[in-house]
């Protein structure tokens, strides 16, 4: 395996799609290792754009504008960081040998689509998971609802971060639901999951890293999981690592193992799971870094970004954890161009304490604008501390 040097002819050569604070951190990662690193997004100076050697801002479910950009960079990979994205643009460059997807075309198309994802995961891999069924008008939702029993989550199949998606707990409630779906899917796809409620005790991510060996097999190895706590399906705390007992964690890496094998290629990937006592669910899996999986750059040795750019560059990984921690969201809290963030200093001068703002240049109420990350001797002081950090940095509008 070699890397050439960056800006020079013969350059080892990656490209994000989609640069938010996620791909802000691989392309950091990235750049330690000496990649030329292009960062693409829908908007402009997205978080990894400013950290990029170069940046292009694009629709990327624009077939022409998107193809235009890879044909001329030429990366050596392509990163998808976000599930918007045209992917039968990208099968094609593929197959005509002009770049690689990561972790493969497949299962990045598998992992947009809760429909492709969770037919593999139930159907074919017989995993167990929540009872599902699909649909596309507002009298199919209702058979659905019915058929999986209440409360249940309804949620667009083309959806993330909670977009569009709603826990109902009585039938009045499904037209609303259809509505709220309908409206907020991606690329509009016009058809939604119902899934029956787990009644879980915790949720956790299982960070699952596919990396080359000496011998060029490919070796699977996990993070200590993540716990993570939810609210309107978004994410806004998470700890590592989250106790488990031996049966449920076991039973957690082989759901793990059976789904990334079954999607395949290089990288990291984040299993959702939900744990009752020794019981597991699959939920969702992402073939990226995970937003939960923040954390890991305070309590690893190598972050989930690093092992993600490693991992695809086919190097050897480090999974190992160094210490407990834990992460909290830092939301814009007001609708403005810009904001600043007060107080910093005071949340930094608690021991263990560390922060990072991602430099998005608009801010929503609900848009994740930063995070705090905190370590301890275990995560319920972690967790104190990160929460203490979070409510002492105030959000302004410039
Ligand atoms: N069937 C279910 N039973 C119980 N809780 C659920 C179920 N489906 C979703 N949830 C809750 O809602 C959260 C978000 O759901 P899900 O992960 O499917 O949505 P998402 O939009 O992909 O979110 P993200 O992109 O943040 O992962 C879950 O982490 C869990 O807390
Ligand atoms: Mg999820």
């Amino acid at each position: 395996m070699r890397i050439n040097t960056p800006l020079q002819s013969g350059s080892t050569k990656v490209m994000l799609l989609g640069s938010g604070e996620l791909g802000k951190e691989v392309i950091i990662s990235l750049q330690r290792l000496g990649i030329e690193v292009v960062a693409v997004d829908r908007y402009e100076n997205a978080p990894g754009h400013q950290v990029a050697h170069r940046s292009y801002t694009v629709d990327m479910t624009d077939e022409v504008l998107l193809k235009e950009i890879i044909a001329n960079e030429k990366p050596d990979l392509v990163v998808p960081e976000i599930e918007a994205i045209n992917t039968k643009l990208l099968e094609q460059l593929e197959q005509d040998g002009i770049t690689k997807v990561i972790p493969n075309v497949k299962a990045v198309q598998l992992t947009m689509n809760r429909e492709g994802i969770r037919r593999l995961a139930s159907e074919e891999l017989k995993l167990p998971t929540s009872p599902y069924a699909f649909a596309k008008s507002s009298d199919e939702l209702k058979k659905a609802v019915a058929q999986v029993g209440l409360p249940c989550f309804i949620k667009p199949t083309m959806s993330s971060s909670g977009k569009g998606q709603s826990r109902i707990v009585k039938s009045s409630e499904v037209e609303d639901a259809w509505n709220y779906a309908a409206q907020a899917g991606r690329v509009n796809e016009g058809v939604v999951i119902a899934e029956g409620q787990i009644d879980f005790d915790y949720e956790i991510t299982l960070l699952t890293v596919r990396a080359k060996g000496l011998d060029g097999s490919i070796n699977t190895s996990f993070c200590e999981p993540i716990g993570h706590r939810q609210e309107n399906g978004d994410y806004v705390e998470s700890w590592q690592p989250q106790p488990m007992s031996k049966v449920a964690l076991d039973r957690s890496k082989e759901i793990a193992l059976k789904i990334t094998n079954a999607l395949g290629g290089l990288g990291i990937f984040g299993v959702e799971l939900f744990i009752k006592e020794d019981n597991v669910w699959f939920s969702e899996v992402s073939p990226r870094p995970h937003d939960t999986g923040m954390v890991t750059m305070i309590t690893q040795k190598q972050s989930e970004f690093e092992l993600h750019a490693k991992a695809i560059l086919g190097l050897p990984v480090d999974t190992s954890l160094s210490n407990p921690g834990a992460s909290a969201v830092i939301y814009g809290e007001h609708d403005c161009d810009a904001i600043v963030f007060e107080n910093v200093d005071q949340a930094l001068a608690i021991d263990g304490v560390d922060v990072r703002f991602f430099g998005k240049p608009l801010s929503l109420k609900r848009r994740r604008m930063g995070v705090v990350l905190a370590y301890a001797q275990d995560i319920k002081l972690s967790r104190n501390k990160a929460e203490q950090a979070r409510s002492l940095i105030k959000t302004k509008p410039v």
